[in-house]
């Protein structure tokens, strides 16, 4: 468990790790449901009745998930209005690597030009981007790093089986980034930067959502395989759970969350989490019929869409949460 945040009234001058830019990119092949259904025994109504999914982006062939990455890197970037090398930590949330090793992350380093500090990767599949903020933020807060980009990257279209079609209609390809700057703050709840995060795993459910292949089992990348129904029963509970733990942290309520930005997974957990936590729906950033489930690099896409909307602003507070193969599950609140 993280130290709570302070409440109202008690102040200490902490490192908190505050949004400085947020950026994304998705690959320009959009692929719509009826395309879907030329090629596989499934329907537009189904999908979208299902899911919520009505289309996604598939990266082309000579796109990696590290030029995704850098990518959206390069737009968050910018709007930061900070020089690549002033960046010491680069950590980028991936399940689809362009290679066993080196880390995407160190590949996304080098395309930015930069040669200090560390890069790495971070493996918790759908819940990465959640994995990746908690682990920059405790980097920031010490002090051992100065700024992070955090990303979120993927091309699940390179590990889906195209025949099965109860798991090949719900994934896309895309990325997203931020990059997170250690700011001196109070100490308090009103801090910017971000508040609290908790993070999970439990590996007795390995079998319900996994690749069916690896370099040292079977030699191959293999294939996404999943019992959505099961998954689907474990989110909802474990999702609000952590979000529970995390508002705790800081004393918020549920209706104090000015943006909830969730891992876009199905449009009916989403909507279950919220009717259980009694977050109103307006409050719910939803890129699902336009991305799919892009794992982890869905929350950074919708950060940066509810950027470009204008829904967030400096001092709105923002809940990402994400559950995904492991099961690994957390979250993140953070004062934009
Ligand atoms: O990001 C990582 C975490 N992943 C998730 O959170 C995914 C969680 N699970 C889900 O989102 C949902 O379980 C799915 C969208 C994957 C499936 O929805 P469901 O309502 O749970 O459907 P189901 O698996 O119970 O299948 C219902 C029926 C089945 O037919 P029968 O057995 O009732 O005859 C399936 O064969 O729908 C059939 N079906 C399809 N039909 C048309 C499954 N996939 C399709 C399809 N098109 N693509």
């Amino acid at each position: 468990m993280q130290k709570e945040v302070p409440q109202r009234g008690q102040t200490v001058a902490i490192n908190r790790s505050v949004v400085r830019g947020v950026g994304a990119y998705l690959p320009k092949r959009i692929v719509t449901n009826a395309e879907l259904a030329k090629r596989i025994d499934t329907s537009d109504e189904w999908i979208v009745e299902r899911t919520g999914i009505k289309q996604r982006h598939i990266a082309g062939d000579d796109e990696l998930t590290s030029d995704l990455g850098i990518a959206a890197a390069k737009q968050a970037l910018v709007r930061a209005g900070i020089d690549p090398v002033e960046i010491d930590l680069v950590i980028c949330a991936t399940a689809t690597p362009d290679r066993t090793f080196p880390a995407t992350a160190v590949r996304i380093q080098a395309g930015l030009g930069i040669s200090k500090g560390a890069a790495f990767d971070v493996q918790a599949v759908c819940s990465g981007f959640v994995f990746a903020m908690a682990t920059a933020d405790n980097f920031l807060k010490t002090g051992q790093f100065k700024r992070a980009l955090v990303i979120g990257a993927e091309t699940f279209s390179r590990i889906l089986d195209w025949e099965d079609r109860t798991t090949c209609v719900l994934f896309g390809d895309g990325a997203g980034a931020v990059v997170l700057e250690a700011q001196p703050q109070l100490g308090t709840r009103e801090d910017r930067g971000i508040l609290a995060s908790q993070i999970r795993s439990d590996g007795r459910f390995e079998e319900l959502l996994y690749v069916d292949g690896g370099p040292g089992s079977t030699r191959t990348t293999g294939h996404l395989r999943m019992n959505g129904r099961e998954v689907f029963r474990h989110a909802v509970q474990k999702i609000s759970g952590v979000i529970e733990e995390t508002l705790v942290m800081t004393g918020y309520a549920p209706e104090e969350i000015d943006l909830f930005v969730p891992h876009q997974a199905n449009q009916r957990i989403l909507d279950g989490i919220a009717r259980k936590l009694g977050i109103p729906p307006s409050r719910i950033m939803m890129t699902l019929d336009k991305h799919g489930n892009t794992s982890a690099a869905s929350i950074p896409l919708a950060l940066n869409q509810a950027f470009e909307e204008r829904r967030v602003k400096e001092g709105s507070l923002v809940l990402m949460e994400a559950m995904g193969g492991g099961f690994t599950w957390g979250a993140v609140l953070l004062r934009w």
